[in-house]
């Protein structure tokens, strides 16, 4: 099973345990890069830390949790090669992989109960990149890390 990174501030905090729980059960692997409690922090160092777990290597996949998930995907979305989708339903949340390849997803603990989160978890976690003419666009997103990153010749002018 791939291992999955997860993440929260405070307002995700309780969220981000009820899905660590429903991980375990249904046999992945976690890696739980906090927050451990309910006192606030700020959610930017927990997308990063998955954000950066993600893209080493450490994780297939990641999950973040804030209050509404708009903070985590703004701020997991500044990791070059981060794809995160800020979902809450399950057809989007199927749509961000098949076509978009998401390889972060980004809840709203606020907007989103525990019954609905996990079922949106579980068919993010299902669903497959469908490739085709998907890829190429996603090949765009990508390039657009590597045109406007900080080695951009107009990075400067920014
Ligand atoms: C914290 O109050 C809240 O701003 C945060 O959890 C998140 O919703 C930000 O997008």
């Amino acid at each position: 099973m791939p291992v999955v990174a997860l993440g929260a501030d405070h307002a995700g905090f309780p969220l981000k345990e009820d899905l660590k729980g429903w991980l375990i059960a249904h046999g992945y692997d976690v890696v739980d890069l906090g927050t451990q409690s309910a006192e606030a922090v700020d959610y930017p160092d927990y997308a990063a830390a998955v954000g950066g777990a993600v893209i080493a290597g450490k994780a297939a996949r990641g999950v973040l949790v804030c209050g509404t998930g708009i903070g985590m995907a703004m701020a997991a979305n500044k990791v070059p090669g981060i794809r995160a989708a800020g979902c809450s339903d399950a057809y989007t949340a199927r749509m961000s992989r098949e076509h978009n390849d998401a390889n972060v997803l980004a809840l709203g603990a606020r907007i989103t109960g525990r019954d609905a989160a996990i079922e949106i978890l579980a068919t993010w976690l299902a669903a497959e990149f469908a490739g085709g003419r998907h890829a190429r666009r996603v090949e765009k997103i990508v390039e657009l890390d590597r045109v406007r990153g900080p080695e951009s010749p107009d990075a400067e002018t920014r």
